[in-house]
């Protein structure tokens, strides 16, 4: 029995490779990108979608009075796609409590961290200053915190001694584009489940990548 292919809409703010990553896999995670919708004018990752033939929707924040307002209107763009899931890829604006509310169990985020250090931004930076050992990045399930929800799966790697915020970035983008096709895959597949704010193991994996 095939299985139904999960619609998503891709949500992002700047370069888009993440969204490439989806692009070039996803006939394989059993995903169909009905949209893509940036909050930025001339992000890089609109011409992605193009080039892939996927609708590609700018709008631009700048232009709604409040949060709440853009979120409405990010919201009805969303709703006329009917999508199972909504990825947050590189999308640098924080959601309303409203708007997380109405996608309950259907909005996950990548944020390159070992979830719970490091929430917020210059992560690479941070980590480098604390002197940690290793660092990553974790896909998880979006709630009204920010970078808070539960954790779908954690990459990770050692920090090298000559390492600076833009060469650590540069392999935590290696590793955000494995795991965070894998935590689709296991949506779209069913080996996790999303239900209440809880992730549901269907099967026992490997939630914990080490590279
Ligand atoms: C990634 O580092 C992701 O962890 C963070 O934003 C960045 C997006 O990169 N949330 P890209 O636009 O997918 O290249």
């Amino acid at each position: 029995m095939s299985l139904k292919k999960l619609k998503v809409v891709v949500l992002i703010s700047g370069s888009g490779s993440n969204l490439q990553a989806f692009i070039d896999r996803a006939e394989e995670l059993n995903i169909i990108i009905k949209a893509v919708v940036s909050n930025v004018e001339g992000a890089y990752g609109l011409e992605r979608a193009k080039n892939s033939g996927i609708s590609a929707i700018t709008l631009p924040h700048g232009n709604f009075a409040s949060r709440e307002d853009f979120d409405i209107a990010l919201a009805k763009e969303i709703d006329k796609h009917q999508s199972d899931l909504i990825i947050l890829a590189g999308f640098m604006r924080i959601l309303s409590a409203d708007f997380v509310q109405q996608f309950t169990d259907k909005i996950i985020n990548i944020h390159p961290s070992l979830l719970p250090k490091y929430k917020g931004l210059n992560t690479h930076q941070r980590a480098i200053d604390a002197k940690d050992e290793f660092h990553g990045a974790s896909v998880h399930l979006v709630t009204a915190e920010l970078d808070d929800g539960p954790v779908i799966i954690q990459g990770k790697l050692p920090i090298q001694t000559n390492d600076t915020a833009e060469s650590l970035q540069q392999r935590i983008h290696t590793l955000e584009h494995q795991i965070y096709p894998q935590a689709v895959k296991w949506i779209s597949s069913g080996a996790i489940q999303i239900k209440k704010g809880k992730i549901i193991e269907t099967k026992l994996l490997d939630r914990l990548v080490t590279i």
